[in-house]
């Protein structure tokens, strides 16, 4: 199939780019490069056999749409476009709306008008909120805690009322729990700007010396080491379900909500170990109060993606920091562009 991949330039958009080449389909991205570098889809064409086509292009202009739809006969969409910093989404709420919510409902009205009914939608475990119990099914009550987590909240029952408007749509909501780590060439990984908001890449930097020690927020949680627990998920197993995905909606008509990540939870005392244990390196820290807005636990249940997808993760956590610090020692300036 030719799949429109938008925000394919980014990090999850970047592996999953690998996937959709190694089972056959050819692939035009859509992105902006409001947070990527095309660098990244260098790398990709250079551990893939096919090629890529790219179309600097932005979510909030439908000429830039209607553009990508009319010089290419696109079969389905895998939606990653979109802001995701959580404390940036308190400070500039309407950022987030207008270029998520209403990205998202200018693809899906350009869709409409293409012909095109398949679509694959990053969601996020964000939106179970503050779990009332684990592991997190799909039908777990929902309610997110911040804008960002609205948005997603938001888009997903807009595509909900799309589906309930025309039964042709096929739509896949997948919900993905903390990806992390890179693909194991260590040609591609995550590149944040600035100071890392995640625990991952701000372990990896300070693993590199660029960042002196890490901040542990709060361990007076009710968990097993009194810190955050979280399921983290290989990129690579996370952009193997992308491709799950696709292949079945062929067969499914209507909105399939998904969780995807390992249903194991590791806190973040455990995953600095984790991490000390594969690179050798030392990371220092300090227990510092709780970050506004924090939950205690959140795993999933991955038993329907099982189920629905045939799929499940295989990498854990030392391939996890593993191939994160591979990523990190061979790249410690991330993409680097030469102009
Ligand atoms: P990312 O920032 O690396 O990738 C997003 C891409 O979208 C970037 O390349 C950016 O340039 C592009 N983009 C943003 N706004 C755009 C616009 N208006 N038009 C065109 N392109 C635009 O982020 P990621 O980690 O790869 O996340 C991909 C998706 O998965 C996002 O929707 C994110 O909310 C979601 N998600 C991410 C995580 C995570 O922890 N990384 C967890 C759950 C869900
Ligand atoms: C993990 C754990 C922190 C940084 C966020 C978004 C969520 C999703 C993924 C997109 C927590 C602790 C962190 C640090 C720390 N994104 N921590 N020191 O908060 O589960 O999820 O990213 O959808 O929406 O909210 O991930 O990596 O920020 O934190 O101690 O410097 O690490 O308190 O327990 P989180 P995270």
């Amino acid at each position: 199939m030719k799949i429109l991949v938008t925000g394919g330039a980014g990090y999850i958009g970047s592996h999953t780019l690998v996937e959709l080449l190694r089972a056959g389909h050819q692939v035009v991205v859509f992105d902006n490069l409001s947070n990527s570098s095309v660098v990244a889809l260098e790398r990709v064409a250079k551990i893939s056999v096919g090629g890529i086509t790219f179309f600097k292009g932005d979510l909030c202009s439908p000429a830039d749409l209607h553009q990508v739809f009319s010089q290419h006969a696109i079969d389905a969409v895998i939606h990653f476009a979109g802001l995701k910093a959580v404390g940036e989404s308190v400070e500039k709420p309407l950022l987030y709306y207008l270029n998520n919510v209403a990205g998202t409902a200018n693809l899906c009205q350009t869709m409409v008008e293409a012909g095109v009914r398949m679509l694959v939608f990053s969601s996020s475990a964000t939106v179970y909120g503050d779990p009332r119990s684990l592991p997190l099914r799909e039908d777990a009550p929902t309610g997110a805690t911040n804008p960002y987590g609205r948005t997603k909240l938001f888009i997903e029952e807009m595509l909900r009322d799309l589906a309930g408007s025309d039964a042709a749509w096929r739509i896949a909501i997948l919900r993905y729990f903390n990806p992390i780590g890179a693909h194991p060439s260590g040609l591609i990984g995550e590149n944040p700007r600035g100071i890392p908001n995640n625990l991952f890449p701000f372990i990896t930097q300070v693993a590199i010396g660029q960042r002196p020690s890490l901040s542990v927020f709060g361990n007076d949680y009710p968990t097993v080491d009194g810190t955050g627990v979280r399921d983290y998920i290989h990129v690579v197993d996370l952009a193997r379900g992308h491709v799950c995905a696709l292949e079945r909606l062929a067969t499914y008509a209507g909105v399939l909500t998904i969780n995807l990540g390992t249903g194991q939870g590791y806190s973040v005392l455990q995953m600095i170990q984790a991490f000390r244990h594969v690179s050798g390196r030392d990371i220092p820290y300090q227990i510092v109060a709780r970050r506004a807005g924090d939950i205690a636990s959140c795993y999933a249940d991955p038993s329907l993606a099982r189920q629905e997808l045939g799929w499940q993760a295989e990498y854990g956590l030392e391939e996890m920091c593993r191939d994160g610090w591979n990523w990190q020692r061979h790249n410690p300036k991330g993409y680097v562009e030469s102009n």
